[in-house]
């Protein structure tokens, strides 16, 4: 309870360390109990609620951590980020937004209602948008799911990243919402091919990470896709504003805007507890929770950034 009520107080210029973060931790960590885990997707409700961790990559790309940054969890849908940039990559921008708008929602993340008046999906964060994006992206059978795979694995460079079968073929068996839409849109004709592709969403939400794996993915598109190592190979500032400037709009979905306004940072969750998030032009936010609230965002994982976002001023604005 002490933890709770006290304030965390930094001297100006103070670095974020390890002790911060323990602090950040346990002040928020009575949320885990506030929450709920997903068990929309049988598999995921098996999380463990009181889970709770931070990881963030400083602007040198070094890594600061505190609390359960171990634990693997489903990415979810902060994949949507990382399939946008291969769809991007292989379609240009104004090809792959002919399928898809700019506009932010009101709805939650799987609502049929994510469509705007001419059937298009409203933009690439929700499911409907992200079917289209990763059907978007080129090649037959699994290919689109291994590119995306391959991605995470070079951001993170965490080679051992893989797929939870489990929680993938559950998803797969229970995701008749995701099945309908799928079809709703290939009959719009916004989407090519078999359920192949929509089998490639399950899977590229099916990916296991931890939540120092999502930091060095907020850091990779805060810094224009160079790595937390400095690497270059998928610098491009273009497709890092595009991919930001989705997160901002719809990355926690209907609570976006007010996400805006009290964290003022592109950032993207996952049902899984995982949220990410970029720091424009400075480093990486990566939170691990599995108990959500009612949007699907990781409560304690939301209640930790506005946090860290306060006292070291993070907002854009
Ligand atoms: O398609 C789904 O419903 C899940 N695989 C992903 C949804 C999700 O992560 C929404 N996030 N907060």
């Amino acid at each position: 309870v002490q933890a709770q009520n006290n304030p965390i107080q930094i001297n100006k210029g103070q670095e974020i360390t390890s002790e911060i973060l323990n602090r950040i931790v346990e002040k928020n960590r009575h949320y885990t109990t506030q929450g709920k885990v997903a068990d929309y997707i049988p598999e995921l409700g098996k999380a463990n609620p009181s889970k709770i961790g931070i990881a963030v990559v400083n602007a040198q790309g070094k890594v600061i951590s505190s609390g359960d940054v171990s634990e693997k969890f489903t990415i979810q849908s902060i994949s949507k980020i990382i399939a946008l940039m291969i769809a991007v990559q292989e379609n240009g921008e104004e090809n792959l937004y002919k399928k898809l708008g700019y506009f932010g929602t009101d709805q939650p993340f799987n609502h049929f209602g994510n469509l705007d008046n001419n059937g298009k999906p409203l933009n690439p964060m929700m499911n409907a948008g992200a079917i289209v994006t990763t059907a978007s992206i080129q090649g037959e059978g699994d290919l689109g799911y291994q590119k995306i795979l391959a991605m995470i694995r070079y951001i993170t460079k965490n080679s051992a990243i893989n797929l939870n079968e489990k929680v993938y073929l559950s998803e797969k068996e229970t995701g008749h919402r995701n099945r309908g839409m799928f079809h709703i849109l290939k009959n719009s004709g916004l989407i090519e091919g078999t359920e192949d592709k929509l089998d490639n969403y399950f899977k590229q939400c099916s990916i296991e990470v931890t939540a120092v794996d999502l930091a060095k993915i907020g850091y990779f598109f805060a810094n224009n896709g160079t790595r937390f190592d400095g690497d270059t190979t998928y610098k491009n500032i273009e497709i890092a504003r595009l991919i930001q400037s989705q997160m901002l709009t719809a990355g926690m979905y209907e609570f976006s805007g007010e996400y805006s306004r009290t964290v003022g940072l592109p950032s993207k969750s996952g049902v899984g507890g995982g949220i990410t998030v970029s720091v424009p032009h400075k480093m990486g936010i990566g939170v691990y929770s599995p108990a959500l609230d009612e949007h699907g965002n990781s409560l304690a994982g939301y209640q930790m950034i506005v946090e860290l976002s306060k006292l070291y001023d993070l907002s854009i604005f």
